[in-house]
């Protein structure tokens, strides 16, 4: 078994839960997939940047995640790009935060990454989806491999479904409640909530992006539905393509009357296969019938439908954000790319 070396751009929830996998579940990872990947450096914003030859044991780590520099090692301080150009690592994880606007940092780290030949797992969903045509073709000249499971339902094996063993079935629609921020607040609405408490209570659940407009307004769900039509309907489509409107136009007025009518308002993204050529795509609030395959996914849970040619209609459900969830992301895409060192 040839171990990985990998290098974590990050250390916050996401690092930190797939650092707490490895501890509880490595000798697992070892004996039933081959692998065994050794973090040997890390590099983070806030809580300072250490890299080790030998790495270190994932329990260390989550024992000084805090003040990383605490620990022994064989270097300190390093930024982001001199970890990924000075850790001799076989793979970066990129686990930055998400900007949907530039994709920046985490943009950079991805192609200085790629263009070394390291393979990138990465949960972040501004590269992907800005950039995934590119980054596949970098990937692709140098000989290395990309991970992005975790950019859409965190480690719900969504995109290995879709992109994988759904796609040759006719993949013409996709709909899913793909951000848990918002189906939370129409749950919690639907219990009697307002907007804002139900939207604190998400927050504090630790559903949310660091700014919860990107959640409201739909925004991290339309991410989703570009990274969902590259990769499974190979539709090169971009965040300027999805119609988009939020959940801040759903009142508690529509609320309490779609329940009176036995139906829900749920914030549905999809891409469709259109008549004339291409893809449709869009985020907004719908309101359902309880027969509909999402109407009963309630909280902060995400589920997709896939319609395809010849099984009909294939939904997924499972968690779209967490700690352990998120971090198993990153096992899912290792697993994914082991065959290739
Ligand atoms: N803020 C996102 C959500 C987290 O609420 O679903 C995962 O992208």
């Amino acid at each position: 078994m040839t171990p990985t070396r990998l290098a974590l751009i990050g250390f916050g929830t996401v690092g930190q839960g797939f650092a707490e996998i490895l501890a509880e579940r490595g000798e697992r990872l070892a004996t039933r997939h081959g692998l065994a990947p050794t973090i040997v450096a890390i590099s983070d914003f806030h809580r300072g940047s250490v890299y080790r030859e030998r790495g270190f044991d994932p329990k260390e780590l989550l024992g000084a995640a805090d003040d990383l520099e605490r620990l022994e090692a064989d270097a300190k301080g390093w930024d982001a790009l001199t970890t990924i150009r000075r850790s001799e690592a076989d793979a970066v994880a990129e686990l930055s935060f998400t900007d949907l606007t530039t994709g920046e940092p985490a943009l950079t780290h991805v192609r200085e990454a790629l263009a070394r030949g390291m393979d990138v797992v990465t949960t972040n969903k501004g590269p992907i989806a800005l950039h995934f045509a590119e980054l596949r073709a970098l990937a692709a000249e140098h000989g290395a491999g990309i991970g992005v499971e975790g950019t859409v339902m965190s480690g719900t094996p969504t995109l290995a479904l879709g992109a994988g063993l759904l796609a040759s079935a006719g993949v013409t629609r996709i709909q899913g409640i793909l951000n848990g921020t918002t189906n939370y607040i129409l749950t919690r609405m639907e219990a009697g909530l307002d907007f804002a408490s139900a939207l604190a209570e998400a927050q504090r659940e630790g559903y949310a992006e660091a700014d919860p407009s990107g959640d409201v307004d739909g925004i991290d769900a339309a991410g989703k539905v570009v990274i969902l039509a590259n990769l499974v309907m190979d539709a090169p489509i971009g965040m300027a393509d999805v119609e988009r409107r939020g959940i801040r136009e759903v009142s508690a007025a529509d609320v309490a009357a779609a329940a009176e009518a036995g139906e829900r308002w749920k914030l549905i993204g999809s891409v469709e296969r259109a008549p004339e050529g291409g893809v449709r795509a869009a985020v907004r609030p719908q309101r359902v019938p309880l027969s509909h395959p999402l109407a009963g996914i309630g909280g902060a849970t995400n589920a997709c439908t896939f319609t395809t040619d010849l099984l009909g209609d294939v939904t997924l459900v499972g968690p779209g954000a967490g700690r352990l969830a998120t971090g198993y992301a990153l096992v899912e895409d290792l697993i994914a790319l082991r065959g290739r060192r």
